[in-house]
């Protein structure tokens, strides 16, 4: 295959391990410098060059995008996208990842162990939030700090209002987490290919420092992964659109515990402490899925007028309960169930036999206007949009203000 490393350093560990395992299996690779791409954009015909030139066909590409450069970086990878090309990682997953908001955000209505997080602005909900996650102490974390920088523990409620009033008032958002003890100073890092975790290291701290991230100190060993870890590490992975991907967990009494996903995951660490070869692993994943891309649904299903993917509910007491999913009507309706979701379950391409029981959510594709009829009448009727007409008074009201405004009185 011909393979396209987007990166801007071709001199560093992750990059050149990539570059030798492409090359030693024959792939036809290079090192394509992120910012050295110019985006073009016309009728039906999206583009790229490269330093002024237009781009040769490339068969896939994977994504180094260092967090300086997300914006540029995503935007190059969803024009790869746009025209065709494998990328090993997606540009939504990308920019996912970058924030911990933003990526908690997105798991958290799935099931999966993560520490209890909370955002706030004002300074009067400060107090509440951190009562809410268990009270202090509490982790204070930078939304895009990375290796350790930004991320503090504080002891007591007044301390952490102190540096969060402290934090805001330089424009800094930080979010609040609540501190998982048992796993002071310890973390694991679950390097995901695919759907499969194929190396696993835990991070230990030094002394008294409570970071266990390698720029802090924190010492490697390779671990075992039991099957829990594993699989809440592939499907944050997968939830976010990301095939490549550093899982970062705390080890807490309850299982897992998802903390932040890396989409470009460093490959010194974990193949210097594990001793595998994650490059090489990378690279014979991308080689096999180049001709099988997966493609963004949302993006293809909308594009037929009135067609389109929406969830269905079927809460306790619906008349779909008991019913399977061939007697439910959907299938006649034009309906089709993608996928059901049953607790944790994930049941991808639910058999037309398979009964409905209270609960389950349904990823269907069909007629938008079918589909809508299934959401019970009180929620459909807030959600039809209203026009009224604004009173003429306070319209006359604003335009005059604005008027004076800019007339500068
Ligand atoms: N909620 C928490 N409870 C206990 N330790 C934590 C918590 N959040 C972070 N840590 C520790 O701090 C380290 C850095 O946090 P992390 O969210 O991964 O930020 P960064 O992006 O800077 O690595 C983690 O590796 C972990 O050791
Ligand atoms: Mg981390």
């Amino acid at each position: 295959m011909k393979l396209g490393i987007l990166s801007r350093n071709r001199n560093c560990y992750s990059t050149r391990r990539l570059r030798e395992a492409a090359v030693s299996r024959g792939h036809d690779v290079k090192v394509l410098d992120t910012l050295k791409f110019s985006i073009d954009l016309e009728q039906g015909e999206p583009d790229l060059f490269f330093r002024s030139k237009q781009l040769s066909h490339y068969d896939a590409v994977l994504p180094r995008i260092g967090a300086s450069i997300t914006y540029f970086g995503t935007a190059l990878v969803r024009q790869f996208e746009q025209m065709d090309v494998f990328s090993a990682n997606s540009s939504a997953g990308i920019t996912a990842s970058r924030d911990k908001l933003r990526t908690m955000q997105v798991l958290s209505r799935h099931q999966l162990g993560m520490p209890a997080t909370t955002f706030v602005r004002d300074r009067k909900d400060i107090l509440p939030a951190i009562e809410r996650i268990g009270g202090a102490p509490v982790v204070i974390k930078l939304l895009e700090g990375t290796q350790g920088v930004g991320v503090i523990l504080a002891e007591s409620v007044k301390v952490a209002e102190a540096i969060i009033e402290t934090l805001q008032s330089t424009q800094q958002n930080v979010l609040v987490q609540k501190f998982v003890k048992e796993s002071k100073g310890k973390d694991i890092r679950a390097f995901v290919v695919g759907d499969r975790v194929i190396g696993a290291m835990r991070r230990v701290a030094q002394g008294t420092e409570f970071r266990s991230n390698v720029h802090r100190g924190g010492k490697t060993e390779p671990v075992d992964l039991d099957e829990n870890f594993c699989e809440t590490a592939v499907r944050a992975a997968q939830i976010l659109g990301l095939r490549i991907a550093g899982v970062d967990m705390l080890e807490s009494t309850s299982g897992p515990q998802i903390m932040e996903v890396n989409s470009s995951p460093g490959l010194e660490g974990i193949e210097l402490c594990t001793q595998l070869d994650i490059a090489g692993a990378i690279v014979d994943y991308i080689a096999a899925q180049v001709d099988f891309r997966e493609i963004d649904l949302r993006q293809r299903l909308t594009v037929s007028r009135g067609y389109g993917v929406s969830e269905i509910h079927v809460p306790e007491g619906s008349e779909f309960v008991g019913k399977s999913i061939d007697e439910s009507g959907l299938p006649e309706r034009d309906i089709n169930v993608l996928t059901l979701y049953r607790g944790t379950t994930v049941i991808p391409n639910p058999r037309l036999k398979r009964t409905l029981e209270p609960g389950d959510r349904m990823l269907c594709f069909g007629k938008l206007e079918q589909m809508r009829s299934m959401i019970p009448d009180r929620v459909r009727k807030k959600r039809r949009p209203k026009v009224g007409e604004l009173p003429e008074t306070e319209v006359v009201h604003d335009a005059e203000q604005r008027a004076a405004e800019s007339a500068g009185e």
